[in-house]
């Protein structure tokens, strides 16, 4: 058994079954394109690589070879790679792509494994990701080359611009933006809103009242709906684990905050909020409240209700989440709540900042409870969002 069979599934199964070409050109971020082979691999797919001459220059062959456990092709033979290899794959991924095999394909070259893959696989309609990387003074001379291109259909990942260069993604952009394409987009032309994470209120000058909310669930959630085609923001209080850099996002402290971004909340066709929201609000003192007070007490005042402000806002379709301690409130809870909402995902408190956890989903007179980590059941949650 090749080494990079020791791999596969490693963190997943999205791409089990799955062909891919990885297509390398001579860019210095083609050092990135042996990590991005593994984690396909990784996620389950059956890597094959394509180089050209100049990315030769850059990195060797083998190494792409030890990285995907098949041969390297650095030039078409008889076996017509470009119409086996390729003609079989699922998608087609050049990363990175140069300035000078983007203009190529634009105008339909095909001079050596990459170009002549690419022009076949736009002619068979195969899916096609480009992640161009290189000076912005290139960029800028070949967008007129990437706009022929997306006309024709090739996705083009967004490089990260930082001063005079434009820069690969991230890895984790890439290989979301791959299983996004091979996966069923079942949420393809839909927004949707996830509110995520721990609100903070201000006590003082230095001091919140927070709560002990991950945002793992956010996280998740949105990394679903991503995957199945969406368009995703993620709106965020206080986060125990990294946001994607895939989706945006814009961060909030307090509920007072929150209530203030509800004005763009239109347009969105569902909004997910499984953040921990205060329920009150401290009367909140200047400069920093003194030590060594006995019985100091603060004064609070009911927050305002998140959901019904959603629900003025704008006609989205709103999925609540609710947490209580006990398993019989919590059904009883989520019960009254669903006849105000499109869907309650009810959970117990015991969940906060876990991987794993049980959830009750109510809809539509029905309930159905599932046990996992969040990945996945953030894909029941969906699932039955959109049924
Ligand atoms: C050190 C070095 C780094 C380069 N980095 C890039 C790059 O990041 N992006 C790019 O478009 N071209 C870059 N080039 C230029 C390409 O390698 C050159 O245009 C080459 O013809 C690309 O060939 P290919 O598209 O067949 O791989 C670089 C060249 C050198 C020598």
């Amino acid at each position: 058994m090749h080494p990079s069979e020791e791999i596969r599934f490693e963190r997943g199964e999205e791409l089990k079954g799955k062909k891919i070409c990885l297509c390398v050109t001579g860019s210095i971020a083609c050092i990135e394109s042996f990590y991005l082979c593994r984690d396909l691999i990784k996620h389950g797919a059956d890597v094959h690589v394509f180089m050209t001459e100049s990315s030769t220059k850059f990195l060797h062959p083998d190494l792409f070879e030890f990285a995907s456990g098949n041969k390297v092709v650095t030039s078409l033979s008889g076996e017509v790679e470009h119409l086996t290899l390729c003609g079989d794959s699922d998608l087609l991924i050049v990363s990175p792509c140069t300035a000078n095999t983007i203009s190529k394909v634009a105008f339909g070259i095909a001079d050596n494994p990459v170009t002549t893959c690419v022009v076949s696989a736009m002619g068979k309609g195969k899916p096609i990701i480009m992640v161009p990387a290189m000076h912005l003074s290139l960029l800028e001379g070949v967008k007129d080359n990437m706009e022929r291109l997306k006309k024709k259909g090739i996705i083009f990942l967004e490089p990260r611009i930082e001063g005079d260069r434009a820069k690969i993604p991230e890895r984790e952009t890439i290989l979301e933006n791959v299983i996004r394409v091979l996966r069923e987009n079942d949420l393809e032309g839909r927004k949707v809103l996830i509110i995520g994470g721990a609100s903070a209120e201000r006590i003082d000058d230095i001091r919140v009242l927070t709560n002990r909310s991950s945002g793992r669930f956010a996280v998740e959630l949105a990394r679903e709906a991503f995957e199945r085609g969406a368009y995703v923001e993620l709106w965020h209080g206080w986060m125990r684990v990294r946001i994607p850099p895939f989706i945006p996002s814009r961060k909030f402290e307090g509920v007072g905050d929150l209530l203030g971004m509800l004005k763009d909340v239109k347009g969105f066709d569902f909004v997910i909020v499984c953040a921990a929201l205060s329920n009150y609000i401290p009367r909140a003192m200047d400069g920093k409240i003194p030590s060594g007070i006995k019985g100091l007490t603060i004064d609070m005042d009911p927050a305002p209700n998140i959901l019904e402000e959603i629900k003025r806002a704008g006609r989205s379709k709103i999925v609540a989440f609710k947490a209580e301690e006990k398993e019989d409130e919590l059904i009883s809870r989520c019960e009254e709540m669903v006849k105000d909402y499109h869907m309650v995902v009810g959970n117990l408190l015991t969940s906060f900042g876990e991987e794993k956890t049980t959830i009750w989903i109510f809809r539509d007179g029905r309930v159905s409870r599932f046990e996992g980590d969040k990945r996945i059941l953030s894909r029941y949650i969906i699932d039955e969002m959109v049924r």
